[in-house]
């Protein structure tokens, strides 16, 4: 039994708010058990610095950061580290399949998501998160990105990890992202050792709590909150 009494293919309670930030353009807060994030998002605008500029396409910038009192015990020391600057990347790279850049030539779509409460699972919430923010501004999309960690934990294949399962001396993490529409892959990290066999069972048992959340996500969207 995991310490929070959910089964081991259950994703923490999901609480979705979205448009709570009235100066950008499109917003969400994303709660998942005690990890919580507000993403909002700008644009498309006006690409600064210029030569990040394309003429065919527009460029995604996604910007992640965990404020200084979002951790369990010391607080964080304020600003971007190696880690911010990796997730900003992985989550760039997980929401771009998703959108039509081609549709914003010359233009920027700036992403910022604050991470408030961690209890692991942070990337994947703020994609969650950022997904819903992109379609709140009325980016044009393919579909969603829906986002869920799945690992390895005392012996057991369990979904969507608690700070306390991921410290587990045998502890793997996999967080994963797919498109909703198509299925497709956008995010694949490992954090830990696992056989072929693991990981692939690890993969089945993110992609499908992926297909739920994105339910969630989408059902959201249509009225414009949602909490279970
Ligand atoms: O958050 P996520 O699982 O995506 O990334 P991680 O690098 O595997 O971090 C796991 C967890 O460690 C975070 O969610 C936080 O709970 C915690 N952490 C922390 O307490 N202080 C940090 N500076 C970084 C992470």
């Amino acid at each position: 039994m995991r310490s929070d009494k959910r089964a081991d293919d259950e994703f923490r309670p999901v609480k979705i708010e979205l448009n709570v930030v009235k100066s950008a353009l499109g917003s969400c807060y994303f709660e998942m058990g005690k990890t919580a994030v507000i993403a909002a998002t700008y644009g498309p605008q006006d690409v600064k610095p210029k030569h990040l500029e394309k003429s065919d396409r527009g460029v995604l910038a996604c910007n992640y950061n965990m404020l200084p009192f979002s951790v369990a015990g010391d607080r964080k020391r304020p600003g971007y580290d190696r880690r911010s600057v990796e997730i900003s990347k992985v989550v760039r790279e997980s929401l771009e399949p998703a959108i039509f850049m081609e549709e914003y030539p010359k233009c920027i779509i700036r992403v910022d998501m604050q991470i408030l409460q961690a209890d692991a699972g942070t990337r994947v919430v703020a994609i969650n998160a950022a997904s819903l923010a992109l379609a709140c501004a009325g980016i044009s999309m393919r579909g969603l990105v829906s986002a869920v960690s799945a690992g390895r934990a005392n012996g057991k294949i369990l979904v969507d990890l608690t700070k306390e399962e991921e410290d587990a001396p045998d502890a793997i993490d996999v967080p994963v992202a797919i498109l909703t529409k198509t299925g497709e892959i956008t995010l694949l990290q490992m954090d830990g050792i696992a056989s072929v066999d693991e990981m692939k069972k690890i993969v089945k048992q993110a992609t499908v709590a992926c297909e739920k959340l994105g339910l969630m996500q989408a059902e959201a969207l249509k009225n414009g909150i949602h909490s279970i």
